[in-house]
């Protein structure tokens, strides 16, 4: 953990609302905290995802990879083993299932994720609803190579992975899926990239959309983006749960900045 990331984690602890939704009296959020943050769902459910983690965990092999720098450990040579990327950047644990009951509540039409790395969060997102046509999107041509065997392992034939650097394939992407029900981006995190990635996404979403923002809190300079973000009159409801951001389009209602304890 960096110093910015204590200091804000603190800051979090201290301010956040609290997580059952009391005193919430946006009924769009207090349905969201019931539904999405309150869900609770059998941990059979991700047996698949979670044997393939386990498995990824163990993976002793040593692959070279593409270094995106901003959000990865740096380290001085571009080969890392399978368990080291699967123990630093797989998504686990409650903001895993967070995705998972996401797309189960919302039914998104379409999923576009920006840092596919070994699949685990796709696989999530997935889970949530195989329905969706979802585009992930991932640097690294190695690790996205894992990533396909992690959706054949756990049975989802909906995914499409994309290889290259988004500045490259996020425009692609948006063309092929239309529209964006969900985003959720894990990848690149700068300031810069991040209000790209959201500008560039935002004529594809429409009033049920909702964006994911990964370490928001990461660092100060993501911290600026997302406030950036959430100040935006396009953005009605956001929700802070210090890792991760959430944003919503939808029409009709009061602009509201949430921070509530997850
Ligand atoms: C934190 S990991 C994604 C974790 C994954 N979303 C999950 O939930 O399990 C971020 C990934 O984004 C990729 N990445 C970072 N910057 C990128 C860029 N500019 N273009 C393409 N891929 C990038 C990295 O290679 C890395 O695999």
């Amino acid at each position: 953990m960096n110093l910015f990331l204590i200091k804000h984690t603190i800051k979090y602890l201290l301010t956040s609302g609290h997580k059952y939704g009391h005193r919430i009296h946006s009924p769009f959020v207090f349905d969201f905290v019931q539904s999405v943050f309150r869900a609770k769902y059998s941990k059979s459910v991700f047996s698949p995802i979670e044997n393939r983690r386990r498995a990824l965990m163990l993976d002793s092999r040593k692959i070279v990879i593409t270094d995106f720098g901003a959000g990865s450990k740096r380290k001085s040579s571009n080969t890392r083993t399978i368990s080291y990327i699967a123990r630093t950047s797989a998504s686990s644990g409650k903001y895993a299932r967070l995705l998972f009951a996401i797309t189960k509540r919302y039914q998104p039409r379409t999923i576009l994720e920006l840092g596919t790395s070994l699949g685990i969060g796709t696989a999530y997102l997935a889970y949530g609803c195989p329905e969706a046509k979802l585009i992930s999107l991932e640097g690294s041509q190695s690790i996205a190579d894992e990533a396909v065997h992690t959706m054949e392992a756990c049975g989802i034939n909906s995914a499409q992975i994309m290889v290259g650097n988004f500045d490259d394939t996020l425009g692609e992407a948006l063309r092929k899926l239309q529209y964006v029900d969900c985003a959720y981006i894990d990848g690149n995190h700068t300031k810069e990239a991040t209000l790209r990635y959201f500008e560039q996404i935002y004529p594809y979403c429409n009033a049920d959309t909702v964006l994911i923002f990964d370490d928001i809190s990461w660092s100060e300079g993501m911290y600026e983006a997302w406030q950036t973000i959430i100040a935006d009159e396009r953005v009605r409801i956001s929700i802070d749960i210090c890792k991760k951001g959430l944003v919503f389009f939808r029409k009709g209602i009061e602009k509201q900045c949430f921070t509530i304890r997850y």
